[in-house]
């Protein structure tokens, strides 16, 4: 019996942990522990409750994805009306409304504003009975929505329990919570990336991606979409409502929630200077805000105001410049991509989108086209959102001349001539000429880039030069460069030269996973390289992997496997990696195996590291801290644990000391991994 008992605490403690976890790396972007053990912890549970089936509750961590697919959502009523926002364009709309609302209730007089970034996601309401989420629905049109509870408990930024676990807030008997669901920005362009380089169709844009993720009858196919959520308001509550909208958000923010960032403002004054701030920072925001909400911040004032049609009176959304103009389609061009997926472009007459000049913006892909029925010469609509390439969204039909040319994807590659092929299932056009130049530019800048063998300085401009000089044929050719070599090319002086060339060899050991990257093998990017990096240990024993050992790794499917086996035993690749072994350009230390952990000695610790290191490159002492459950950032904040020092320190060591932060050099830091 006391076996018993004590599988239930450890259940329950798991379970709270999982959820800790959960926040601190969904909710507040700080993860404490590494994915191995956070793995570990969730596959203890997951344990257990084979074991004890009846101990499954419908809060527990493992039943996120545990639904299983409808044919149909249910209709649910909203407990109130789910309001929408009026809007205002200009600072006279602002004042416009604040004279209006004044002369209805003249507290406003005096009344102080939050304003916030307005999501351009989807609205959900969120129910929780006890603290349990028991129901989740999308807007619909206001008084009635779906059910997209299985949906929305596979997204990891939604509590399945509030409050968090050890806060000391008792839960509400029944609160219904409000907030917006997205794609952040980031995350839809790497999708996008992934789609591309698998030869899929990519998404159209980040909303509608969204949208159609919420809306899956089969909740595994939303738990595979890297969706969020920012809650903003509370619908209805049993206790006591807070009286202000920003104790409301404090509230939502203590029970665990993702809280919508906000700016408390005084005056009407300073709630236009904060549009401008909002505006400014609008690409730096990491999701597409399409204006700013503007909020008074004492409820009951707002409650007295009331709402006009389906508009509360004390709340206005001030929206940002279009980033939607038209602009005439002056040609179609074609770029070729490293796996030699062929996607086109527009070739626009240039125009200003939110102050850029646009003179290109992305066509998808040839299907994209065709189905837009997108003509060269037409008057299209162009979007910029973020900082996501600007795409077009479709033509203008109606204005239309007839002077306009249907489009004819091209037949051969317009870097090399080759025929273009097309595999079938994939609506990518490829060209399959491994000696395509564009090709192999495209390739060269994978291989030198951040996430890869990381070249400094070594972008597409020096590549291109490079390739065009006939200097390179293949991303080993890189390292026997001489600085010789480079003196005659445009623009390079002795110190430039010098700079590349030792950039180029300082990139010689990198990491089994980034080295991985580097290959460009098609759909592995840094999540499954590190996956493979951790099967394998060696690049050897990948080198000879099979397909169906391949699978074997989670994450890795039939396309992916089939990718890395053909490339592999592709000869010129093989031969690459021979040429590249004799230039001493191979992973450093294999990657330890998830047998071999080290002790987590800086579990919870954040270090930045700045000067030269003699022991360490910059990614092996990141490699050695993260082992080692540390994190590793770029700049010294309040948040930093410790300081690594090396030679030539920059700036961060004084910030550091201004805030009293250790400061460690190698030495100590070995030390300290030793416990
Ligand atoms: S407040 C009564 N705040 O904008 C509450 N809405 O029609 C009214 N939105 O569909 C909404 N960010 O989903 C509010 N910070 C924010 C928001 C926000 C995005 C959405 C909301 C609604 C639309 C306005």
């Amino acid at each position: 019996m006391d076996d018993q008992l004590n599988l239930f605490n450890r259940l329950q403690e798991l379970r709270q942990q999982i959820r800790y976890h959960d926040y601190q790396y969904y909710v507040l972007n700080n993860p404490v522990i590494s994915d191995y053990e956070y793995d570990q912890l969730f596959a203890e549970l997951k344990q257990i409750e084979i074991e004890h089936p009846e101990w499954i509750t419908p809060d527990s961590p493992t039943q996120r994805v545990a639904g299983v697919a409808s044919d149909k959502f249910v209709k649910v009523f909203h407990p109130k009306p789910i309001l929408s926002l009026s809007n205002a364009f200009d600072n006279q709309g602002v004042l416009d409304w604040f004279e209006r609302i004044k002369r209805i209730n003249n507290q406003v007089a005096n009344a102080d504003f939050v304003v916030e970034p307005k999501i351009d996601g989807l609205t959900v309401v969120l129910h929780y009975r006890n603290g349990v989420l028991v129901q989740g629905a999308t807007r619909g049109d206001g008084i009635v929505g779906e059910d997209v509870t299985t949906n929305l408990k596979t997204i990891k930024a939604i509590p399945l329990n509030i409050p968090l676990a050890n806060s000391n807030l008792q839960p509400p008997s029944y609160v219904v919570v409000r907030g917006e669901v997205f794609i952040p920005l980031k995350e839809f362009e790497k999708l996008n990336r992934k789609l591309e380089e698998e030869g899929e169709k990519v998404y159209l844009n980040p909303r509608n991606t969204a949208s159609g993720s919420l809306r899956q009858l089969d909740p595994s196919i939303t738990a595979s979409r890297p969706l969020t959520l920012l809650t903003y308001d509370i619908v209805q509550i049993e206790e006591e409502r807070p009286s202000t909208q920003l104790e409301m958000l404090n509230l939502l923010n203590a029970w665990g929630f993702p809280v919508v960032e906000s700016i408390h403002c005084p005056d009407i004054a300073s709630v236009l200077k904060t549009y401008q701030v909002y505006l400014e920072k609008r690409d730096q925001l990491p999701y597409e805000a399409d204006g700013a909400v503007i909020k008074l911040n004492d409820l009951n004032l707002l409650d007295q105001l009331g709402v006009v049609g389906k508009d509360p009176r004390g709340m206005l959304a001030y929206k940002f410049p279009a980033r939607e103009v038209t602009t005439k389609l002056l040609d179609i061009g074609v770029n070729v991509g490293r796996t030699g997926v062929l996607t086109p472009y527009a070739i626009l007459a240039p125009v200003e989108i939110g102050g850029v000049i646009v003179k290109q913006a992305t066509l998808h892909n040839f299907d994209f086209i065709r189905e837009k029925d997108i003509r060269i010469g037409d008057r299209v609509i162009v979007k910029r959102a973020g900082d996501v390439i600007p795409y077009i969204i479709g033509p203008i039909l109606d204005a239309r001349d007839g002077d306009e040319v249907v489009y004819q994807p091209p037949k051969n590659c317009p870097a090399c001539g080759q025929k273009v092929e097309h595999f079938e299932g994939e609506v990518a056009w490829y060209c399959v000429n491994a000696a395509c130049p564009a090709q192999l530019v495209r390739n060269l800048e994978h291989f030198a880039s951040r996430s890869a063998m990381d070249i400094v300085g070594m972008g597409i401009k020096l590549v291109e030069q490079f390739v065009e000089a006939g200097l390179i044929k293949d991303a080993a050719d890189l390292y026997s460069l001489k600085k010789e070599d480079l003196l005659n090319l445009e623009g390079f002086a002795d110190k430039k030269a010098e700079n590349i060339i030792n950039a180029i060899q300082q990139s010689k050991r990198q990491t089994l996973p980034r080295f991985i990257i580097a290959l460009g093998i098609r759909g592995v990017g840094e999540v499954a390289a590190n996956d493979l990096a951790n099967h394998f240990g060696s690049l050897d024993k990948l080198m000879n992997a099979s397909q169906d050992e391949l699978m074997s790794i989670e994450g890795i499917g039939p396309n992916i496997a089939q990718a890395i086996v053909d490339w592999f035993q592709t000869p010129r690749n093989r031969e690459l990696l021979s040429k590249l072994k004799k230039n001493g350009v191979w992973p450093i230390q294999e990657q330890s195996t998830f047998s071999e952990q080290f002790p987590l000695v800086f579990q919870g610790d954040t270090f930045v590291v700045t000067g030269t290191l003699e022991k360490f490159s910059r990614d092996e002492v990141k490699d050695f801290i993260e082992k080692r459950g540390g994190k590793v950032t770029d700049s010294v904040s309040k948040n930093t644990t410790y300081l690594v020092v090396g030679s030539n320190p920059g700036s961060k060591l004084d910030k550091a000391r201004s805030l009293n932060i250790p400061i460690l050099n190698e030495e100590e830091l070995i030390k300290m991994a030793k416990g």
